[in-house]
């Protein structure tokens, strides 16, 4: 560190007006990404204008009402597993950091929440049967289309007890019980309907074990978009984890006590996203260890600190892959989505050992909260514009940032501006386009750059292109905490 630097920590000189990012602006965009992702009747109150209404008779194929809820990225299918992973996140977002968003924000982002959950809400409201998806992808991602003129399948796909589902299921009743917190003191009715409905949800789920890609017909309609490679055991603990956490009821503590070993919790997985939970669901639960409270829980913190370890540069274990300008990486595409998930698990480590004293074991070294808060820093920082292209790449902050997103309603014009029919086929010119997209989809945060740290902003290369929901959710959350703390690793303590 060069010593002008350490005068200015001493100092206590803001060091964002260095780096100079504005993360309420990214926050509030952030969440406003969400509004250019919605399907349904859209509100009066619907700032991203360029959106129109979409897939109202969603669910009619089955008899029932399925509209609104959200697209998952830059095709129109409401796939529910990564949707309820979305919710989920973005209630913890506002669960842990709620208190530190500007208060329009965190109006927003309810606003946000309860979008996914009045959809979620209707798809576990018949009796015998959860709906997960409506679209079917195949026809869908054959056209470039806008979902104002979607006129392919809306196939209705749903679980049941011969056709189980558990991890979508199990993600549904996260989803419900995390969201149940959000409203918990602004609207008490609501929240306990989401409460009720998480705790109906996560029985149905444990009842009727299963996967529900093992269901040819199921497979054909979320494989290979979103199959469940790894299991519904993770999204069973990870259900009941957050029925514990918003019930406070014991008998979800017991089912994770009782059932964590046959449902894999000590496989120590170092992933979470919106197939494996391993990494989120150890530092859910090792919150209550950490509190002194439940001493049986124990192993999921030693879980969770040997993941933070693999982030800790000073550490001797094995470390997670990083570009050479420092983003973390993993292989398969959608990057970003790593980036943002664990950033946001870094933080809200940090805020729970900070609390208690305590600090991760890394085995010859004791890691403190303020290095994971630098570690999360320096990946917001990244996505923001601190990277070799110098470009921020979240749509619409900074100077420099995506314009050739992979997004169908984004890149053709939208409806209020060129009214006619555009029918599937009829996108492919606006898709092979060299021109900005029409419409910026503000606040989406792209699939970002490969292994080199190199960014084309090609609309065609949809695995660093394409935006999705949860890449999103666990962002609004870090946002928040940088937006309070823009110093945050950075002071010295
Ligand atoms: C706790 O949850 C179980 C299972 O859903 C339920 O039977 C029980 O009534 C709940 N207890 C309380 C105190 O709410």
């Amino acid at each position: 560190m060069k010593p002008w630097c350490l005068l200015l920590l001493l100092l206590g000189l803001s060091w964002t007006q260095a780096s100079g990012h504005d993360y309420r602006d990214a926050l509030a965009k952030s969440i406003l990404f969400f509004e250019g992702q919605r399907s349904g009747k859209l509100p009066p109150e619907q700032r991203a204008q360029w959106r129109g209404d979409s897939a109202l008779s969603d669910g009619s194929e089955a008899g029932v009402d399925l509209t609104g809820g959200y697209y998952d990225a830059g095709d129109n299918v409401k796939f529910g597993f990564p949707m309820a992973f979305t919710t989920t996140m973005l209630s913890w977002s506002v669960v842990e950091f709620g208190e530190l968003m500007p208060a329009e924000e965190l109006q927003n982002a309810a606003v946000a929440i309860r979008w996914a959950t009045d959809y979620l809400l209707k798809t576990v409201s018949h009796p015998g049967l959860v709906f997960v998806q409506v679209g079917n992808p195949v026809r869908d991602h054959s056209c470039w289309e806008r979902p104002e003129d979607m006129d392919t399948a809306r196939t209705v796909y749903s679980v049941s007890a011969e056709r189980p589902g558990s991890e979508v299921v199990a993600e549904t009743a996260a989803a419900l019980a995390a969201a149940s917190m959000v409203f918990r003191d602004d609207d008490p009715d609501y929240s306990r309907e989401l409460l009720e409905n998480a705790v109906r949800a996560f029985e149905f789920a444990d009842t009727y074990k299963g996967a529900y890609s093992d269901d040819p017909g199921l497979k054909a309609g979320v494989c290979p978009f979103y199959c469940d490679f790894d299991g519904y055991q993770d999204e069973l603990l990870w259900g009941a984890a957050w029925l514990r956490r918003a019930s406070q009821n014991d008998s979800f503590l017991s089912y994770i006590q009782n059932n964590g070993k046959t449902l894999g919790a000590d496989d120590n997985i170092n992933e979470f996203g919106w197939d494996n939970k391993h990494a989120g669901l150890n530092v859910l639960v090792s919150k209550e260890f950490i509190e002194g409270q439940v001493l049986s829980l124990e192993s999921y913190k030693d879980f969770a600190d040997s993941f933070m370890c693999t982030l800790i540069p000073e550490s001797s274990s094995s470390h997670i892959q990083y570009t050479p300008g420092g983003l973390l990486y993993k292989p398969g595409g959608s990057n970003m989505q790593h980036v943002t998930s664990i950033s946001f698990l870094l933080l809200t480590y940090a805020k729970y050992l900070s609390k208690s004293s305590q600090t991760v074991n890394c085995g010859s070294i004791q890691v403190g909260p303020a290095s994971l808060q630098l570690q999360a820093k320096k990946q917001i920082d990244y996505i923001l514009g601190d990277n070799p292209m110098k470009m921020s790449h979240m749509v619409g902050y900074g100077d420099r940032y995506p314009e050739r997103i992979h997004h169908r309603a984004s890149s053709l014009p939208s409806v209020s501006s060129h009214p006619q029919f555009i029918a599937c086929k009829d996108g492919s010119d606006y898709y092979k386009s060299p021109d900005p997209n029409p419409n910026p989809q503000i606040g989406a945060v792209v699939g970002g750059p490969g292994d080199d740290d190199i960014y084309e902003d090609d609309r065609a290369d949809f695995r660093k292109s394409e935006p999705t929901t949860y890449i999103n959710a666990p962002l609004v959350g870090a946002l928040a905490y940088f937006v309070a703390n823009p110093d945050a690793g950075l002071v010295l303590t």
